[in-house]
């Protein structure tokens, strides 16, 4: 293994500057995904950290998928009764963070999470396929199991039950909005310059813009 001190790079894809930035934030997370998407070298662009802080005082980070965004916020889907859901009953300030490490960006959102309605959650359950419906059905998320197989024979007897039939969406399982209250640029520059605008939103509902030193 290389000697971690070692690792060393010197990021020289792309700059972010303040003359050429959108009064909004999800304007520019808009226009950065895309460029993200279009230059290559990430697999999951829609790939984010989710962080949380627990019932334990501690926060903790997992990965999820974002499934949507616009000018309300940026929208993921799990089990409502997991940990991380646990975790946004008790206290719903989260922050999503991606690293898109092919262009060096990096963006850090702070906000607020709550339940998408119904209506949002059933239209993104049904666009699934049923293996994915089931396995939802058959996994108590962030439970303690006693092995696979409870996972592998709770899907074969929902299997079963399903077959042929529509299948609803659990109650516990669906989507979450995160409304963002600060949302941080980050685009790698040379010589440990980096570029970090932070958006942060203000009373009257517009975004104050900020230049953070590397
Ligand atoms: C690439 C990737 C995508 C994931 N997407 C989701 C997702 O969209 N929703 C989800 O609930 N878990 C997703 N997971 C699993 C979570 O990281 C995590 O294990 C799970 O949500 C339970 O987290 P918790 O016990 O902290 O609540 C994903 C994991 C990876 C590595």
């Amino acid at each position: 293994m290389k000697d971690l001190g070692n690792y060393r790079k010197s990021y020289e894809k792309s700059e972010l500057l303040e003359t050429n930035i959108p009064e909004d934030p999800i304007n520019l997370f808009n226009k950065w995904f895309h460029e993200t998407e279009d230059f290559g070298g990430v697999d999951e662009v829609n790939a984010m950290t989710v962080s949380t802080i627990g019932l334990d005082g501690f926060p903790k980070s997992r990965v999820v998928l974002l499934k949507k965004f616009n000018e309300e916020g940026f929208i993921f889907y799990t089990n409502y009764d997991s940990e991380k859901g646990q975790a946004i009953a008790n206290n719903p300030n989260v922050c999503l963070s991606f690293f898109w490490p092919s262009i060096e960006r990096q963006v850090i959102i702070k906000g607020i999470a709550e339940k998408t309605s119904d209506i949002i959650s059933d239209n993104y359950f049904n666009s699934r396929p049923d293996g994915s419906k089931l396995g939802a059905m058959a996994s108590p998320q962030s439970q303690v199991i006693p092995n696979r197989d409870f996972l592998e024979n709770n899907l074969k007897e929902l299997e079963e039950q399903f077959e042929g039939k529509e299948i609803p969406r659990p109650s516990n399982w669906g989507g979450y909005l995160v409304k963002p209250q600060e949302v941080e640029f980050w685009q790698g520059r040379p010589n440990r310059l980096h570029d970090r605008i932070r958006y942060q939103f203000q009373d009257d509902f517009s975004w104050k813009i900020v230049r953070l030193s590397s």
